[in-house]
This record gives C-alpha cells, sequence and structure tokens, in this order.
C-alpha cells in the first residue's frame, strides 16, 4: 500500500497524542507533512502547546506545528470544567515543555498552501473540532478538489453519542464546520463512536502495554491511564491505526447529517437514508484485539 502523505488536525488531548505517537512509529506508512491544531478538549494554547510536547518528546521537532483556529465558527465553545484530558489536556502529568516553537503560519493557511502544492496527494486527518478544515474550505473552495481524502474521528452514525444533546464530541463543539466538510464532496472515510467505542483500554491490555515499557512508552502509558479513569475509548488512534492496516476495520457508505439547529439536538450526527449529498464511509467495526496489538508493537518502537 502507497505511504499516505497526511495531515493531523487535532487536540491533544490524550488519544489525539497516542494518535500522533502511533503516526510516528509508522514511518513506512505514515509521512506526516505536517500537523494543525484546533480548540477542543482544551483551549488553543494548550492544544498546541501539547502537539508541541509530543513532537518533543518523540523526537520528530522536523515535523512543522501550526495554531488554528482559537473558536468554534458560529458558537463560542461552551466552557466546562477540567477535561476528561487533565487541567492540561495530557492528564496533568508534568510533560516537559517543547524548546521549540510553532510555525507562525495559521493552520488555515498552511492547510491550503500545502494542498494546492501537492494536489491530489494529502490525506486530512481532523481528530478533533473541523474548524480549521472547513474554514480552509471556505477560504480557498478549490482545494476541495484537490484533497486526497478525509479520515476523520467524529461523530456517531448509528449509536448514541456521547455528549447532553446526544452529539458526539468533536463535532458538538463544531457542528457548522462539521456540516461544511460532510458536504464538501471529498472521498471520506468517518471513525465516529459506532467504531471507537469498541477501542477500549481493558486492565489486561495495561498490563501488556506495562510489561517491558521504554521510557517514551510508559509517559504513554501514564497518558492513557489518565483516560482510561473517564473515557476509556482510544478513539483518535483508530484514524492511525487505519492508514496503517485497514483491514482491522470494516464499514458501510452512508449520507451523514449534522443536527446545527441549537433548539434541537445540537451536534448530532446521523446516518440518511436517500440524503443529499456524497455518501461517506462509516467504519462500524473494529478488530479491536488487533488494534489493540498494533498499538502495543508500533509503541514499542518509539
Ligand atoms: O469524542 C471523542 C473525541 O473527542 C476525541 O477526538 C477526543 O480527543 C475528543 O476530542
Ligand atoms: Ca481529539
Amino acid at each position: 500500500m502507497a505511504k499516505s502523505r497526511i495531515i493531523i488536525d487535532c487536540d491533544p488531548g490524550v488519544d489525539d497524542a497516542i494518535a500522533l505517537l502511533l503516526a510516528f512509529a509508522s514511518p513506512d506508512e505514515i509521512e506526516i507533512v505536517g500537523i494543525t491544531t484546533v480548540i477542543g478538549n482544551v483551549s488553543l494554547p494548550l492544544t498546541t502547546r501539547n502537539a508541541l510536547r509530543i513532537t518533543a518528546m518523540a523526537g520528530r521537532q522536523d515535523i512543522p506545528v501550526h495554531a488554528g483556529c482559537s473558536r468554534p465558527i458560529i458558537l463560542p465553545r461552551v466552557q466546562r470544567g477540567a477535561s476528561v484530558h487533565g487541567t492540561d489536556g495530557l492528564g496533568d502529568l508534568g510533560i516537559s515543555d517543547a524548546t521549540h516553537e510553532a510555525e507562525s503560519q495559521h493552520a488555515v493557511d498552511f492547510i491550503i498552501d500545502t494542498i494546492l502544492r501537492e494536489p491530489g496527494e494529502i490525506t486530512l486527518c481532523p481528530i478533533g473540532p473541523m474548524t480549521n478544515i472547513a474554514l480552509a474550505l471556505i477560504k480557498e473552495p478549490s482545494i476541495a478538489e484537490k484533497i486526497k481524502a478525509i479520515v476523520f474521528m467524529g461523530g456517531a452514525a448509528f449509536t448514541p453519542g456521547n455528549t447532553a444533546t446526544d452529539a458526539e464530541f468533536n463535532i458538538w463543539i463544531d457542528p457548522h464546520a462539521a456540516q461544511v466538510v460532510l458536504s464538501s464532496g471529498i472521498p471520506m472515510t468517518m471513525f465516529g463512536l459506532d467504531a471507537t467505542r469498541h477501542a477500549t483500554l481493558t486492565k489486561a491490555r495495561f498490563d501488556q502495554l506495562e510489561r517491558d515499557a521504554s521510557p517514551i512508552m510508559q509517559t504513554a502509558i501514564a497518558i492513557m491511564r489518565h483516560y482510561g479513569s473517564g473515557d476509556a475509548s482510544l478513539h483518535d488512534p483508530c484514524v492511525t491505526a487505519f492508514l496503517i492496516d485497514p483491514t482491522l476495520f470494516r464499514g458501510v457508505d452512508a449520507v451523514i447529517e449534522v443536527e446545527c439547529d441549537q433548539a434541537g439536538a445540537y451536534g448530532r450526527t446521523r446516518a440518511v437514508e436517500n440524503g443529499n449529498g456524497r455518501p461517506v464511509h462509516v467504519i462500524t467495526e473494529v478488530d479491536d484485539e488487533r488494534l489493540f496489538q498494533l498499538i502495543d508493537q508500533r509503541l514499542r518502537l518509539l
């Protein structure tokens, strides 16, 4: 399978961190052209700080980090208490700060420039709210047919959400952005809660990860352990794992609609029969044991 050349758009975030580490550990399958950050699990300054900390932790300061949008397109982010990801977004573990900084170019402009420079080459991998991707499509509509594909974590097609309005968090933060992206006609693979809820962290799996763990692996485990105290599903790493081994997953094609009415189930996504627009490939089945073994095997390579 040809190597995937990707931009990861993220809101690290504990599971975002594992998704990034998994990608770093898989250079034969994935080339990360850049990392862009967005508000989501925590504020933009913190998601950007965390993306820099994770690249530094893995010795991948060569990968540029571009900060993006600090709020959703329409409604300001609803302030919540400390995220399930901790106050700092990475489990409050005191992980060292990076010595390098984010690039000066805004994430939206980085996405546009990269796609225009390499048409048909780049896969976008949003694993947080889709604000940056939507604004790139609005600012430069011509990139839509130049994006190779979008593989994203967000939404739920056939199963309940994980927020108060039965929405999934990434979409709930910015449903208007999701609507722009989902209606773009770009080939898309969706890792919604239908799939990612199966990627769970059990005690037995933690015990296996702990065996002969390297220092960086121990840090990854500590990050995951924090997550395990809240939502024990490794949502975002499903996106990276798909690019490494798509046989871990199966899905169906469906048109996905997003609820943007604040008076309704704000942010909820659903697969609709006879909907308008291009169907999305919705992942519905995960071989979670093989997925976990892949994560264990690859994190040991870091
Ligand atoms: O609902 C799960 C998603 O919300 C994940 O991307 C997690 O990082 C949070 O952003
Ligand atoms: Ca995320």
